[in-house]
């Protein structure tokens, strides 16, 4: 029987329960993701008969491709549509191309879009579950979610960690979510940049708690002290849409707030490293620390497959409940 569909548009959406009941649900199925390689996967059938369109207006390696893997490993049939190869680009609005997908009966629609609200206003057009998977500068949900899930992994908790998200805050989605995500389970978050990449009141963004949990400094060696966790953040001036660059130029940014081996010893000496991709070596990160023993990030893209059966899993059939 077909359950209610749910959306997940925003982790502002999602108490505490909620997100560890995704996480735990993801666990399940990271056996069969961690050991991929050694032997063939077994497939689950939850989804089959079942369809998810992957409707995606951004570039994207890892999100797009581990959705689509997501749906194939629940039986699903996957779609994807490039917003290039849309209608939109013969003008036909966006809530259009939505309800005329949706009138072909997706059970879900994962959506990526350059606006920030693109996929709240497609979750009010259609009947099909839709799941964010990035819209603008807002949200990032499953990226925070797979973050989390990397995090609890290699800490064995969230609660009480100390963790520093380093680069341009000001243009990026997967800080925002992480921001909610985090605090939401306990974390206290430095966000670490020049005073030009931090927008103003991003502590406020969940309002008492995330006041209350994050805090902002100027300097890497602030940020880094006594770090459990270290998310660094692209660059992403292909949001920088016709303003100022707000730095000086790459280098000098690079030089202040990039991480490298010296300054990757400021943290807890077990602290580890994350970076969503795509990284751009040399600028936030230097090749040493990406390719070093600390990092995750390999894991966290692995972890994304996981998460993602768990989100459309919930996301088609509803509460599912456990085995
Ligand atoms: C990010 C995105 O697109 O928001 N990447 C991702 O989904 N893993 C971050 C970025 O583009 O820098």
């Amino acid at each position: 029987m077909r359950g209610v569909p749910r959306h997940l548009v925003s982790i502002a959406d999602l108490d505490a329960a909620e997100i560890i009941a995704i996480l735990d649900h993801g666990d399940r199925y990271w056996p069969s993701i961690s050991s991929a390689g050694a032997e063939a996967i077994q497939k689950q059938t939850s989804l089959r008969g079942r369809t998810v369109i992957n409707l995606f207006f951004e570039n994207s390696t890892r999100t797009r491709t581990s959705f689509e893997l997501a749906a194939k490993r629940l039986s699903a049939d996957a779609i994807n549509i490039s917003g290039s190869a849309s209608s939109t680009t013969k003008g036909e609005t966006l809530v259009d191309t939505a309800r005329n997908l949706d009138s072909m009966h997706p059970d879900a629609i994962v959506v990526r879009h350059a606006y920030g609200g693109a996929a709240a206003v497609i979750a009010k057009s259609v009947k099909a579950a839709v799941i964010n998977a990035g819209d603008g500068q807002h949200e990032h949900p499953t990226q925070a979610l797979l973050d989390a899930a990397t995090i609890r992994r290699h800490k064995g908790k969230i609660d009480g960690l100390e963790v520093v998200i380093v680069g341009d805050l000001a243009h990026s989605r997967v800080a925002r979510s992480n921001i909610l995500c985090l605090a939401k389970l306990g974390a206290r978050i430095r966000l670490c940049a020049p005073r030009t990449l931090v927008p103003r009141g991003i502590e406020e963004i969940g309002g008492e708690l995330t006041r209350e949990r994050v805090r902002v400094v100027h300097r890497l060696e602030d940020g880094l002290e006594n770090a459990d966790v270290i998310m660094m953040l692209r660059v992403q001036s292909e949001r920088f849409d016709g303003e100022a660059c707000r730095f000086p130029n790459t280098r000098e940014l690079s030089r202040t707030f990039g991480l490298s081996e010296r300054t990757l010893a400021y943290a807890k000496p077990d602290a580890i490293v994350m970076h969503p991709g795509p990284m751009n070596r040399g600028v936030e990160i230097s090749p040493q620390v990406a390719d070093g023993p600390r990092a995750v990030i390999l894991q966290q893209v692995s972890w994304g497959v996981a998460i993602r059966m768990a989100v459309l899993e919930r996301a088609v059939l509803g509460d599912v409940p456990p085995p």
